[in-house]
């Protein structure tokens, strides 16, 4: 597997350095001699028991239900049964819901040591590890108690995704299309080109598009760590995606593409963008397997917006399209976007 040049995310915390290319086997040469404690889950620790063996190890629940406080306090007290102390180095081995809660247990242990992240679902490697945001859910609410906080360094081991359950491949990709989408057409039209290829899982053409999906992601996080403008670019397709999560149960990354295409909908009436874009976006899409179509009323998706923590009074900063490869920001009144969605 070829290692591709260094991206850095630099952020208020200090600078991440991420790796895309490099086995877990070089752990040890990023850990600096420290003593370094490892958190996985259950099913990453089965499938990777032979890399994990002889580190120490803390293994958590799978899923979103165990993505709490509860989880965190557990992880508390493996540290201080193992006596770890400020010295020592965290390593989040894991999809998305491993790296936010190792981000915010380390983060937060006798005020914060540090750590790192070996993100092991596609979805974890080109958005979950990159850009600080650590924490997990509360009272139903999501990510509602976190904070920033980079890790260290961040490993992508492409290798690690070949256990993978095909779906969770298909639902990452949503969110490599929704970074090409708003940034990259060169990235997008790669895509379209080597869309055989992606759903094959050539190494080579996935490590490329997770290069470049980092790549843009710290771009971003390096001009707005903390989503006060520009970060909110990456938020497109998510303002529909999560009232679509929440509505109907369907997975994050079908949501999102579904958002993605209704937005580019949104853009053909508010910024002209042509319906040619709309019509590549709803092929890429299609083509890498993902859902396109509301599988709902609209109206049923308006209702559910109401609690977005993006709205801001009774505005939502909606990421809207005048081209492919070029997002941009515009307020919108939730009453106007619920109107739109229900007609
Ligand atoms: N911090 C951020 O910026 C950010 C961004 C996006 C998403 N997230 C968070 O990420 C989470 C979703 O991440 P996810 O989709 O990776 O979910 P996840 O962590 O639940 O992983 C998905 C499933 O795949 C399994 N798995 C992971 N790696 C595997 C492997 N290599 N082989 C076999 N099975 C493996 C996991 O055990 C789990 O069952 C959400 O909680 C979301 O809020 C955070
Ligand atoms: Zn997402």
């Amino acid at each position: 597997m070829t290692l591709h040049p260094p991206v850095y995310v630099d952020g208020k915390t200090g600078r991440s350095l991420i790796l895309v290319g490099e086995p877990l086997a070089n752990l040890r040469r990023h850990t600096a001699g420290r003593r370094t404690i490892v958190v996985t889950d259950q099913n990453v620790k089965r499938h990777w028991k032979h890399l994990l063996d002889g580190l120490d190890t803390i293994v958590i629940g799978c899923g979103e239900k165990y993505k709490n406080l509860v989880t965190v306090e557990f992880i508390y007290d493996q540290l201080i049964n193992r006596q770890v102390d400020r010295s020592a180095l965290l390593v989040g081995v894991g999809g998305g819901i491993v790296c936010d809660i190792t981000g915010f247990a380390a983060s937060t242990y006798m005020r914060g040591i540090s750590f790192g992240l070996v993100p092991t679902s596609l979805l974890a490697q080109v958005d979950a590890s990159v850009g600080g945001k650590t924490g997990v859910n509360h009272r139903g609410f999501k990510n509602m108690i976190g904070v920033f906080s980079q890790p260290e360094f961040v490993i992508c081991d492409l290798e690690l995704l070949s256990t993978l359950p095909a779906e969770e491949i298909t639902c990452g990709l949503a969110e490599i299309v929704k970074h090409a989408t708003v940034c990259d057409q060169k990235l997008f039209a790669f895509m379209e080109e080597n869309m055989d290829a992606v759903i094959g899982r050539d190494p080579e053409v996935l490590a490329r598009l997770v290069h470049r999906s980092v790549t843009i992601k710290a771009g971003i996080v390096n001009r707005d760590e903390k989503e006060s403008g520009l970060r909110r670019l990456l938020n497109f397709g998510h303002t529909f995606g999560h009232a679509l999560e929440k509505t109907t149960g369907i997975s994050h990354g079908r949501a999102v593409s579904i958002g993605m295409v209704l937005a580019a909908r949104l853009s053909q009436e508010l910024s002209g963008l042509p319906a040619e874009a709309t019509a590549r976006l709803e092929n890429l899409l299609h083509g890498l397997g993902l859902s396109t179509r509301l599988p709902v009323p609209g109206s049923k998706i308006a209702q559910a917006m109401v609690l977005d923590k993006k709205r801001k009074q009774n505005a939502i900063f909606f990421v809207l399209l005048r081209a492919i490869g070029q997002g941009y920001i515009h307020q919108i009144g939730l009453k106007s976007l619920q109107q739109w969605l229900a007609r």
